[in-house]
């Protein structure tokens, strides 16, 4: 059987099982991550189980630990489905809730993990889970086993995997499984796709603002420089205001977006990557046709830092109303938490990057201190912002800070670092190795480590890092 048919039918499998549990009344506890893929994920299984008229509740977590399992144990739920966390803990949920839990992920697991029926992870089909589905594409082969017509939120996987930076294919376009949900969700009428420039706020941001805020690639002089780039802009006759109104990149034809990229080039033929760069600035953008123009919705790239937004800044249950289609109230408040975020993260940006005692360079990795300002969920979008910037981007970076009793990091892998190491599985065996706990993908991930173990477990994972750079050459 091809590794195509094998998911499908152990989709259908756990889509039969749930339909069971749908039919005997039972309550099912969704238990989603707090980043976009884990609500979407959650979001998909909740409006699968809604439509077909189960009882189901979803909460969401930052982490999965033993302490939290037996929490989740207390509230002696019929069934758990835990979406994109879990992996690595099967043999701890079997032990708690024994038959009623499933696990939909698609995080790296280790071998033992490979065989078990309960745990629905895309590696043991032999697809990578860091750039072929996310979690939610995992969740939407399910939703539709049990319903064809669940192709209606086929668009809730697509901000999943872009949220996810799986667009990894030429000039950001999704591959594989992604594919073939992006098929379902154009088919719909529920998604655009289309070659264009890649400034992130399309939707919503002035075109000048929009140009201040790209860092990937880093536009020297415009960058972080919003009186440049509406003086660069302005220069080249572009009318950068409407009735009144800033437009945005969604409001200009194209030969204004011309104009556009005519203005970056200079600045970026300044410096060496240049070829590279200018090409990055191109690629698809995926627009969500049903959302209405100028909301922070109809981008998708807008939509999976607001889902991501609202899970790091402790509002995740309204993340999940909005994927489940709530665009009042929910809507509004997500703005709101949105704005924080923003205001958090580039507070933090700023305070780490002015403290020089906050930053420590390593052989194989530069390590920013967030002890004492980053909480705990912000680690994650701290790490990849500071992961783009020039200063950090030839080494692999990690964040910390500290939370009770451990340290916990995000650690990320530039693609300029030129590093080949799968971050996800190394962290996890270290971590593992000095009493904590620890996973991701090949170039994201994260770890708890005691408070005691901090200098062992430095000192170990510098030591790998160089040694794979040296057999590396
Ligand atoms: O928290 P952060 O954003 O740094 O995590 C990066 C990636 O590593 C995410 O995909 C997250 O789910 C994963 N991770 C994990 N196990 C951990 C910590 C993080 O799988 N203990």
């Amino acid at each position: 059987m091809s590794q195509l048919k094998e998911f499908e039918k152990r989709a259908e499998v756990i889509g039969k099982c749930i339909l069971s549990l749908i039919d005997e009344k039972k309550t099912i506890l969704i238990i989603g991550h707090l980043d976009a893929d884990g609500i979407t994920s959650a979001s998909v299984m909740g409006k699968t189980i809604q439509r077909k008229k189960g009882n189901y509740i979803i909460r969401i977590y930052s982490e999965m630990n033993s302490k939290i399992l037996m929490e989740i144990k207390k509230g002696e739920y019929d069934f758990h489905i835990f979406c994109e966390l879990g992996a690595g803990l099967a043999t701890e949920i079997e032990d708690i809730f024994k038959d009623k839990w499933i696990i939909l992920d698609h995080h790296q697991i280790p071998s033992k993990e490979q065989n078990m029926k309960q745990v629905f992870n895309i590696w043991q089909f032999n697809y990578d889970g860091s750039k072929e589905i996310s979690a939610a594409g995992m969740a939407y082969f399910v939703a539709k086993k049990i319903d064809v017509n669940n192709t209606d939120i086929s668009w809730l996987p697509v901000v999943a995997m872009i949220a996810d930076r799986q667009d990894q294919g030429e000039r950001r376009s999704v591959l594989s499984l992604n594919r073939m949900i992006l098929d379902d969700a154009v088919k719909e009428g529920l998604v655009n796709v289309r070659r264009d420039i890649l400034l992130y706020g399309r939707e919503t941001k002035p075109v000048y603002m929009a140009l201040a805020s790209m860092n990937t690639p880093f536009i020297p002089g415009l960058s972080g420089n919003r009186d440049a780039c509406l003086a660069t802009l302005a220069s080249t006759g572009l009318e950068m205001k409407q009735n009144g109104r800033w437009r945005t990149l969604a409001d200009l034809d194209e030969d204004e977006k011309k104009k556009v990229i005519e203005s970056i080039i200079p600045h970026l033929t300044q410096v060496e990557t240049s070829n590279e760069d200018v090409d990055s600035l191109i690629g698809d953008v995926y627009t969500l046709e049903k959302e209405d123009e100028h909301s922070s919705l109809r981008d998708v790239r807008e939509f999976g830092t607001l889902l991501n937004a609202c899970g790091r800044m402790k509002h995740a249950g309204v993340g999940v109303s909005i994927c489940l289609g709530d665009r009042n109230e929910s809507l509004i408040e997500s703005e709101q938490i949105l704005k924080e975020y923003r205001k958090t993260l580039s507070q933090l940006i700023q305070m780490v990057l002015e403290d020089d005692t906050r930053i420590i360079e390593k052989n194989a990795f530069n390590m920013v201190i967030g002890d004492g300002i980053v909480d705990e969920e912000m680690l994650g979008s701290l790490a990849s912002v500071l992961s783009g910037i020039p200063r950090f981007e030839l080494k692999i970076l990690l964040v910390r800070t500290t939370t009770v009793g451990h340290y916990k990091f995000s650690l990320r892998r530039p693609p300029q670092a030129g590093v080949s190491i799968n971050l996800g599985i190394t962290v996890k065996e270290i971590a593992d190795q000095y009493g904590g706990n620890g996973g991701g993908h090949e170039a994201a991930a994260g770890c708890k480590i005691p408070t005691a173990r901090l200098k062992v477990f430095l000192r170990t994972l510098n030591k790998r890092l160089q040694n794979n750079n040296e057999n590396n050459g």
